[in-house]
């Protein structure tokens, strides 16, 4: 474990990967998190950030194997991004003692990144 993990992604890859693999995007993303995209002027700035904050949070705990629905980003039209985490992935943050994880999401025109902390 960590504590801290980050990750950034050039969106325009993750576009191209959701356009190859059609069924790519249910098995990244949540539901909730493909709503919340499709909502968006361009989805793919929205989902590549959550797939950072997916990784950064996999960094921050010390997972390299992980099913990345089981870390879920989730926030209303207003504040900030907070995070669920499901599955194995819950029970490992159980086992090291974390109580919360923190995450913090950007987006430009070309790159996402995700920051996440262990509280
Ligand atoms: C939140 C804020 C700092 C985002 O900055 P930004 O440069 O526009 O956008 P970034 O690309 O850096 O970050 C976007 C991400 O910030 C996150 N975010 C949004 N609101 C947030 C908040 N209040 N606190 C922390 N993070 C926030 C979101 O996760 C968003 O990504 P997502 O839509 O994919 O979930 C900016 O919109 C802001 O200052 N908001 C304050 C409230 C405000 O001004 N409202 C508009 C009134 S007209």
């Amino acid at each position: 474990m960590n504590g801290v993990g980050i990750d950034q992604l050039e969106i325009d890859r993750l576009e191209q990967a959701l356009a190859r693999r059609p069924r790519l995007a249910e098995r990244l993303f949540t539901a909730g998190e493909r709503a919340y995209a499709a909502q968006r002027a361009r989805p793919g700035q929205h989902l590549a950030a959550r797939f950072c904050a997916k990784e950064a949070v996999a960094k921050a705990l010390g997972l390299t194997a992980w099913d990345f629905r089981d870390v879920e980003v989730v926030r209303g039209e207003e504040g900030p991004p907070q995070v669920l985490l499901h599955g194995l992935v819950a029970a490992h943050a159980d086992a090291l003692g974390v109580a919360t994880v923190h995450i913090s999401l950007t987006h430009t025109r070309s790159d996402a990144a995700a920051i996440a902390i262990l509280g």
